[in-house]
Parts: C-alpha cells; sequence; structure tokens
C-alpha cells in the first residue's frame, strides 16, 4: 500500500516499522497520517512474518503534536462526533509490542504517541513536553493519564501546567524512556530490541504484554488473577514444553509460536 504521510520498511527480520514522513509540519499529526500510522500498524499486526513493531519519526522531530492548523477550525461537534485526530491515540488493540524510536521534538500529541507505545528508545537529542496549555487547551491524546503515570503528579503538574520540557537524560530519570543513546544510533538500538523480541516465542510475548497492560486497567488483585490466569495459559503451549525442554537439554529452544 503506498501512503501519504507515512513510509514502512522491514529493517530486520520479524521487524514492522512505520516512519512518519511529514517533515515540512515537523510530522505534526493531522487525521489522514493518523488513519494511515493505525493502517499501517494493522497490517504489520496481521502479517504472520512481524513479531514487533516501531514507530519512529525523522531526526528533527519524532512529532510535534496534533495538527494546530488543522484544529484550527474543528468545532466542537466534529470534535465530538467524528473520529479526530485524538481519537486516535488507543493502541490497546495492538498485541504485538511497539517501540517509539524518538528524536528531536515529541511534543504534545508526539510525546503522547511515543507514550501511548510499549517502551521508548531516545535519541540525546529528544525532548518531551505537553506545550498544549499555551494553546489555551490541555492534552487530548492521553498526556494527562501517561504521563502521570510514567512521571508521578507533582512533575507531570509542572510539564502539562508550566510547558517544563524533559530532556531526553531527564526522561530517562523520570522512568519516562527505556534508554538514551547517541542520535546516530538511536534507531539501530530500537531495531536490535525488536530483534530480540522477534526471537522469542510469539505466543509468550504476546501473554506477557497482556498481562503488563492489565496493571494499568485493573486493581493489583484482578492484575494478579489475571496475571495467574494467562500463565496457566501459557502451560497449554507447545512453546513453554520447548522453552523448558531446551533448558534442560542445554541447547536454544526452537520456536513454534503456539
Ligand atoms: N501543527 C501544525 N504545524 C506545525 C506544528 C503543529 N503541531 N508544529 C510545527 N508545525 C509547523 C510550523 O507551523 C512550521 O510550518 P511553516 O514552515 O509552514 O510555518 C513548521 O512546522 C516548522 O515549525 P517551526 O518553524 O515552528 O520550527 P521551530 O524549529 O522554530 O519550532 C517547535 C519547533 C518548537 C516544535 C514549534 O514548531 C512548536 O512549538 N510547534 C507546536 C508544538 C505544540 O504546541 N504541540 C502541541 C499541539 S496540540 C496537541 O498535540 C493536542 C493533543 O494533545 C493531541
Amino acid at each position: 500500500m503506498s501512503y501519504e504521510y507515512i513510509l514502512t520498511e522491514v529493517p530486520a527480520p520479524g521487524v514492522g516499522l512505520v516512519r512518519l514522513n511529514r517533515p515540512q509540519a515537523l510530522n505534526a499529526l493531522n487525521n489522514a497520517l493518523m488513519k494511515e500510522l493505525h493502517d499501517a500498524l494493522s497490517a504489520f499486526e496481521a502479517d504472520d512474518g512481524i513479531a514487533c513493531m516501531i514507530v519512529t519519526g525523522s531526526e528533527r522531530a519524532f512529532a510535534a503534536g496534533a495538527d494546530i492548523k488543522e484544529m484550527l477550525d474543528t468545532p466542537y461537534i466534529d470534535m465530538f462526533m467524528r473520529p479526530t485526530v485524538t481519537a486516535n491515540f488507543d493502541f490497546s488493540r495492538y498485541k504485538k509490542p511497539l517501540i517509539a524510536a524518538v528524536s528531536g521534538f515529541a511534543l504534545g500529541g508526539g510525546c503522547e504517541l511515543a507514550m501511548a507505545c510499549d517502551m521508548i528508545v531516545a535519541s540525546e537529542t529528544a525532548v518531551f513536553g505537553q506545550p498544549e496549555i499555551n494553546l489555551g487547551i490541555l492534552p487530548g491524546g492521553g498526556g494527562t493519564q501517561r504521563l502521570t503515570r510514567a512521571v508521578g503528579k507533582a512533575l507531570a503538574m509542572e510539564i502539562m501546567l508550566t510547558d517544563r520540557r524533559l530532556t531526553a537524560q531527564e526522561a530517562a530519570q523520570y522512568g519516562l524512556v527505556n534508554k538514551v543513546v547517541a542520535v546516530e544510533s538511536y534507531m539501530d538500538e530500537a531495531i536490535k530490541i525488536g530483534q530480540k523480541i522477534a526471537s522469542l516465542s510469539r505466543v509468550a510475548v504476546r501473554l506477557t504484554k497482556d498481562a503488563i497492560q492489565r496493571a494499568f486497567e485493573t486493581t493489583l488483585q484482578e492484575g494478579l488473577q489475571a496475571e495467574q490466569h494467562l500463565f496457566y495459559m501459557a502451560f497449554a503451549t507447545e512453546d513453554k514444553q520447548e522453552g523448558m525442554t531446551a533448558f534442560a537439554e542445554k541447547r536454544k529452544p526452537t520456536w513454534k509460536h503456539k
């Protein structure tokens, strides 16, 4: 499929990459781009050859937020009644792990897009922020919830109420990102994590991601119960048998992904 605002590739076996490609607007997220992003991720999600997905932008900008010029004339009724950019930040539909590879600006919806992914690899030039307050609005792509859970209330308040921006190092210090690497190697690092995931049992990866997601959606007790059921479920898989047998026989497992 050909796209206007994104590029797709498979940079390593099992790893699907979506690159936001709207450089003249610093990858501002308009409705069409968000639709293309989901179309591409859905295609990778349905592709048995893909185990893990990466979302990235350019070195200068991961994404500078939702498209302000598009939102400028959007009336309330359209925001409410039609699928708009902010309706598109629910990534829970994807069962395969998603890595955000972030360089440069990750502001507003850009920061929210990164946080909607499962992991974030940042280049040392990355800047995270939620500057919506300057526009007379508030974050609408999950920022008030996901950022607060990631960095805690006090810092989240400062970021969203005063437009405090976080450097990549600060983002790592506060637990928002997994790691910070040189700008020359952040893509390689994200692909390396993707390859590691692609080398594992896809069924175990899926069960694990599912269990971790429960931590954000339920009480501790319900989450622990869900984990138990998913753990038991793993015992119905051929990959559990293969993984444990390979350990006992001191060899590498050959996954069947079932
Ligand atoms: N929407 C639309 N266009 C944008 C944009 C955005 N979010 N961010 C940048 N652009 C455009 C600029 O208008 C400019 O276009 P023109 O050349 O046609 O004028 C182009 O991208 C380059 O931007 P700048 O000239 O401003 O580049 P800079 O290096 O001087 O500044 C910046 C970079 C600090 C990121 C600045 O562009 C900026 O502040 N952008 C807006 C950031 C923002 O407020 N994001 C939140 C948006 S609201 C949101 O995201 C809601 C939500 O929760 C979903």
